[in-house]
């Protein structure tokens, strides 16, 4: 079986782009029989970039929620938090040790970081956590340890998986021979057609740029108060418009057939007013999310609930985790004496 993983960090609420670039993707393959799914709240990761423990704590009920509502069965698939499988962050050491440092001085993300820190006058070393800077050696360690065939991300997520594939080949270059490598090489499955969901700007949706359309959080009224600031020029209704010039098409397809797109695109063309275009939207969005939104409210309600289905989850995911790290530690010459 072909074994699918996919991680979220727990630093927030979650957006659209979330949804269509890696929540709905990994669902709709989870009900594939062919394939053996691993969906997690990747919490160790968010302690990097989130210091507040109320928010984290709020956070991983949410995103829990947020993957039961959205259709996640947690009979078929392996749905845990990262915390709780505790041969995770040993993997991880494992794997930091046999990674060169100047492979993740590459990271996109630990770049940006010292660029922000540098713009702000501040110095990088301070404010660049270790955390952050080994960033991807954990999510490789996530990857692995389950010896994930497929991930299912955006594409700003392209470059780690790049980097967990390097961090695998190091390892079994090291430890394992040719013929029977530790780790098999995992790829990125982008699943949607769009790549990256844009936001109420045309820039990637991104809490960072606080241009997000909300999933679930602040129900039908928020939603729409989000669709109402996407930006778009200022013809008047009547006026023939390029569905091209706003983020507003690339959301709606992301929600429609491609002949409902098509007959979106041509009354554009053909002077549909932008107002009107926004309430069209936000009807599509909410005739996918409304029913999860409500399902989400109720899981909110009952959190023991989440609880009982996440140790569950732990347990199915250590039952593999265990044994496969117990041969990594073999291999690397921690084992017993007799
Ligand atoms: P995170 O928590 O930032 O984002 C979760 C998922 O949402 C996708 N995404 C988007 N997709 C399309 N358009 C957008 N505008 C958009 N914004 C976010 C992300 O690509 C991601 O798939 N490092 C990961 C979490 C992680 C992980 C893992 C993922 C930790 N370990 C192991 C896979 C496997 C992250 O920061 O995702």
């Amino acid at each position: 079986k072909k074994r699918v993983l996919t991680g979220i960090n727990t630093t927030g609420t979650l957006h659209i782009g979330n949804y269509v670039g890696a929540i709905r993707p990994a669902i709709r393959d989870s009900r594939n029989p062919d394939t053996e799914s691993f969906f997690f709240m990747a919490d160790l990761h968010a302690l990097i970039k989130c210091q507040d423990p109320a928010r984290i704590a709020r956070s991983r009920l949410q995103i829990a929620a947020t993957w039961l509502a959205a259709g996640l069965d947690p009979e078929r698939v392996v749905f845990y938090r990262q915390s709780d499988i505790p041969e995770i962050p040993t993997l991880n050491w494992l794997l930091t040790c046999s990674t060169g440092k100047g492979q993740m001085n590459r990271a996109h993300a630990y770049k940006a970081a010292v660029d922000q820190a540098v713009a702000a006058g501040r110095d990088p070393d301070a404010d660049v956590s270790m955390g952050l800077f080994c960033y991807p050696i954990l999510m490789a360690a996530d990857i692995l340890m389950f010896n994930a065939d497929e991930v299912p991300v955006g594409h700003d997520q392209l470059q780690h998986l790049e980097m967990a594939r390097d961090v695998a080949t190091r390892f079994n270059f090291l430890y394992a021979t040719p013929e029977k490598p530790f780790f098999s090489m995992p790829v990125a499955t982008g699943g949607s057609e769009i790549e990256v969901l844009p936001g109420l700007d045309g820039r990637k949706m991104s809490k960072s740029y606080n241009n997000v359309i909300p999933l679930f959080e602040g129900g039908r009224k928020a939603l729409d108060e989000a669709i109402s600031r996407i930006v778009t020029d200022s013809r008047l209704p009547g006026e023939p418009k390029d569905p091209d010039s706003t983020s507003l098409t690339v959301i709606y397809d992301a929600f429609a057939t491609k002949e409902e797109s098509e007959a979106f695109h041509a009354e554009l063309r053909a002077g549909l007013g932008w107002g009107e275009a926004k309430k069209r939207l936000a009807d599509k969005i909410d005739a996918e999310i409304g029913p999860m939104r409500a399902r989400y409210e109720e899981l909110m309600a009952r959190p023991e609930e989440i609880e009982k289905i996440l140790q569950e989850g732990a347990r199915k995911a250590r039952a593999i985790a265990t044994p496969f790290l117990a041969e990594l530690m073999q291999a690397v010459g921690l084992k017993s004496f007799t």
